[in-house]
């Protein structure tokens, strides 16, 4: 016996979204549960804030993409003016180059075969700046190289105190970055921080220590560089939070922001921004109301993340403009609100907006946004290079490139 429900047709919300916004039939109001929306004013404002600030300064702005994977928002990045982008994956890339953005660094080790083929496959058609932080790395890399008879320019990674990856600064990154220059095919373009500690920061204090600690470490590498008489080279660091307190007298050339498109709750408890700062919300509906202090919302683990970084934030995400009340529980499909006091004009079926820990991590588990001004919908764009995506896989793709 065949089963009828073999012949149904999943929806596909979009599509249906996509359509009724063209023809001004969506309103925020009408839209599903648990989705993303994205402020545009606010997310203009983001953009156009960093690109005159890095001007400012007097660096060049080279915007990581991994926090919204999406070109429409690239093309935004790119209309306020930007060097190039800085991608961490290898889909991310393809979206970037299959757009039109030809001038990518690659911020993540060459390393795995099948990395490296991918990467082949676009440098037929773009430039690509990599990052190495190894030996293997660095053979990896000028292996590709010789292959396609090109050279290929990195920045060799310096641990500014994050604690991830490169290595120590000065003349331990220097000697290694020199090595690595001379396997034929590769060309130092200089080096790269990440002060990712930035974002553990309890005060403001302990965050003037990280963008210090950046600061000490690209100073001290260049010097160690120029001794060695490798010449004037790029000096490319900054995570969002460190990007915004950058001032003149940076040793920086280049800030690789990614977060401030959107912002979230961490970058408002590290005080780099306020919470109307940030231009991404999850939409969620109250689905229960077991007692008067406890709300239940339809996001969960799998719609608005379960990302602490920083001991400052309460939970995972606050309601927008009532910010007392946090997400401090997650099942994978429900969130638990637990509100200090009772809490009575919060019934079921109400809908409220949170704002997330950490949007990078939100974005990337949401296959589209809601671009919205106030209550009307402007559009709604695809997360192109998502993570988990059949996409994220090459096969199929490779030969489109
Ligand atoms: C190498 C590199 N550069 C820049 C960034 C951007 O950091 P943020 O999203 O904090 O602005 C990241 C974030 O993970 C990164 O790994």
């Amino acid at each position: 016996m065949t089963c009828r429900s073999a012949s149904y047709k999943q929806p596909s919300v979009h599509a249906e979204w996509r359509s009724r916004t063209r023809r001004g039939a969506a309103s925020i109001a009408d839209v599903e549960t648990p989705s993303v929306l994205i402020d545009v004013d606010v997310l203009n404002a983001n953009i156009t804030r960093m690109s005159r600030h890095a001007r400012d300064v007097g660096v060049q702005l080279r915007p990581h993409i991994k926090t919204h994977k999406a070109t429409d928002i690239a093309a935004m990045q790119r209309a306020a003016g930007v060097s190039g982008f800085t991608v961490a994956t290898v889909q991310e890339a393809e979206m970037m180059v299959g757009a039109g953005f030809a001038d990518l660094l690659v911020a993540y080790p060459p390393v795995g075969d099948w990395r490296v083929s991918r990467l082949a496959k676009i440098m037929e058609v773009a430039k690509l700046t990599f990052l190495i932080d190894s030996v293997p790395a660095a053979t990896s890399a000028a292996r590709l190289a010789r292959e396609l008879g090109t050279v290929i320019p990195f920045l060799w990674e310096v641990d500014c105190g994050a604690e991830r990856s490169g290595t120590p600064p000065g003349i331990d990154s220097v000697d290694m970055a020199a090595e690595a220059q001379r396997e034929e095919g590769l060309r130092l373009a200089g080096f790269l921080t990440f002060p990712g500690h930035a974002y553990a920061s309890q005060s403001r204090h302990d965050l003037d220590l990280a963008v210090s600690d950046e600061m000490e470490a690209a100073s001290v590498t260049a010097e160690a560089a120029r001794a060695a008489g490798l010449g004037a080279l790029m000096l490319s660091g900054g995570t969002t939070p460190t990007a915004w307190l950058a001032t003149r007298d940076t040793p920086l050339t280049e800030i690789r922001p990614g977060n401030y498109v959107f912002h979230d709750a961490t970058q408002v408890a590290l005080g780099v921004c306020a919470l109307g700062d940030c231009a991404l919300r999850v939409l969620t509906t109250v689905v229960s109301r077991p007692n008067r202090k406890r709300i239940v919302v339809d996001a969960g683990a799998k719609a608005l993340g379960r990302e602490v970084m920083n001991r400052r934030t309460v939970g995972y995400g606050v309601v927008a403009d009532r910010p007392e009340l946090a997400v401090t529980g997650l099942y994978e499909e429900h969130g638990l609100i637990e509100a200090p006091e009772d809490v009575h004009d919060v019934p079921i079926g109400s809908r409220l907006e949170l704002v997330p820990n950490h949007s990078c991590v939100t974005a990337n588990l949401h296959d589209a946004h809601i671009l919205r001004r106030g209550d009307e919908i402007i559009d709604v764009i695809s997360i192109g290079a998502r993570r988990g995506t059949a996409r994220d896989a090459s096969y199929g793709r490779k030969e489109r490139l």
